[in-house]
């Protein structure tokens, strides 16, 4: 046996894992299902280093180093399921299975505890960063033991990204979905960050009459600053694309259905479970759903009609919007650590929210600039009650908050939906309000379930006999 790991499942992202460990300098066992597939990729790329092709599983599962490290990349739900039972049958105490889909972080709690059971470690990891990240370095979110992580974590955290000061963006976030949770939550902010600069472009374009060559120069330039991203460089490239058969911009010929593949319906379903308002990456969500939902935009279009007066656009419009961009943005990350933080207790996982900011500096899709400064709050002050409490942000949203709310109102004035930005603006107005209408329906429940109440002013819990003498009674 000489392979250091091996991979399972050589579809693009397999295949460019294989070839990372494999530039890497380590021995690389690859098997697919399909042997051509493997083949095909020796071909292409076996000069890259050193792979050990197996036609069968056995061999593969034999070609490996103890303690067998194997990576599967194939398919959510049952295909990794059945890979996971043949590659367990064929291994040995102490050996481990790599699950590095975007599997749901449930999913992976059972096959870690079974295979807990069989002596066997199954760690489950997000991997980030598309096709060339996989290739060039993804950023890595490994869960299971800490005992998997002494052999694997070093082979893990060469391959993968490095940020701005030379750390390897891969860290052991904790034990069994860990891993799988952080990464469905990073997918969860990265649809929020797409759909707050989809409604970006939305206001500029519509709301303005910014032509896309010309938006491409805006998120050019709102790239080489405090907006720094991935996400808003694909966005200019995007935006700059002419389609060759129509000479027009490419993104006037693009459906305009968002499609999704559940990552973001998990991350807000676990919330709703959790209880955390993550309302940027529900609205995200919902908003690819409204895009898709072609019955219903058919039947409303003709038929519901928009302001009937023209908006009027604010002077330094454009710079009003970068500023609502930036701090609805911030909203979506305060709201996803509150996530993960929740997670982390219910749990009992021990997520180090520090850790996962300065994982996701590289490699991964929502890599950012700001995320250094994240990092750095949560590492001055773990335990921050919401990430807009630390200084530093405290102080970009209050002083965004004015071009925010002329953003927001000028979209609604305009008729142009701004799920995203409105909703950030009302979760930050949410909590900054010493009072909130949530002491009425305290009282419309107490009214009509006897489902009670607390006061301002004393300890206890009360119900008014709202059907009766309308006394109050302490119960
Ligand atoms: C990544 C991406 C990756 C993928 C998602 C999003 O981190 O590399 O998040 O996992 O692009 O599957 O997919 P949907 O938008 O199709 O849900």
């Amino acid at each position: 046996s000489t392979a250091d790991i091996g991979v399972v499942g050589l579809a693009v992202m397999g295949s460019n894992l294989a070839r990372n460990f494999a530039r890497h300098g380590f021995t690389v066992a690859v098997y697919n299902r399909t042997y051509a597939k493997t083949t095909d990729l020796i071909d292409a790329h076996g000069d890259e280093g050193d792979f050990v092709p197996s036609e069968e599983l056995k061999d593969f599962v034999a070609s490996l180093k103890r303690p067998r490290k194997a990576m599967i990349m194939v398919q959510a739900g049952p295909a990794t399921d059945a890979v996971i039972d043949q590659l367990a049958a064929l291994m040995e105490e102490g050996d481990m299975i790599i699950d590095g889909g975007n599997a749901h972080f449930e999913n992976t709690r059972r096959r870690e505890a079974a295979l807990r059971e069989q002596g066997l470690h199954f760690v489950g990891t997000g991997v980030s960063g598309g096709e060339e990240g996989a290739l060039l370095g993804p950023a890595i979110m490994p869960g299971g033991s800490e005992e998997s992580y002494e052999s694997l974590g070093p082979i893990l955290e060469a391959i993968s990204a490095k940020a701005p000061d030379g750390t390897p963006c891969c860290t052991r976030l904790g034990p069994d979905g860990a891993g799988h949770f952080v990464k469905m939550v990073h997918n969860g902010i990265e649809y929020s960050d797409m759909q707050l600069i989809g409604e970006a472009y939305d206001l500029l374009r519509r709301g303005v009459g910014i032509e896309p060559a010309d938006l491409a120069r805006i998120f050019s330039e709102w790239n080489s600053g405090d907006l720094d991203s991935y996400l808003i460089e694909v966005t200019a490239e995007v935006l700059g694309h002419t389609d060759a058969a129509t000479g027009k911009p490419l993104v006037d010929v693009i459906v305009d259905q968002a499609g999704q593949k559940g990552t973001g319906r998990w991350t807000v379903q676990n919330a709703l479970d959790l209880g955390v308002p993550v309302t940027g990456i529900a609205e995200a969500t919902f908003a690819r759903a409204l895009s898709s939902g072609v019955k219903q935009r058919e039947g409303a279009v003709d038929l519901l009609t928009g302001p009937t007066e023209k908006a009027a656009i604010p002077d330094g419009f454009v710079e009003d919007v970068r500023q609502a961009l930036y701090a609805s943005k911030i909203v979506a990350y305060a709201q996803g650590f509150d996530q993960i933080a929740a997670a982390s207790a219910e749990y009992d996982w021990g997520i180090d929210l520090g850790s996962c900011s300065a994982l996701w500096r590289a490699g991964c899709i929502i890599r950012a600039r700001f995320l250094d400064r994240i990092t750095e709050a949560w590492r001055s002050d773990p335990d921050l009650p919401t990430l807009l409490a630390a200084p530093e942000f405290t102080k970009i949203v209050t002083d965004a908050q004015d071009a925010w709310r002329r953003v927001v109102a000028t979209a609604a004035l305009a008729g142009i939906p701004t799920p995203g930005f409105s909703s950030a603006l009302a979760y930050y107005d949410g909590l900054r309000s010493r009072r909130l209408p949530a002491a009425l329906i305290q009282g419309q429940r107490d009214f009509f379930g006897a489902h009670t109440y607390r006061r301002v002013d004393r300890e206890g819990t009360f119900h008014t006999d709202w059907s009766g003498d309308r006394a109050e009674h302490e119960v």
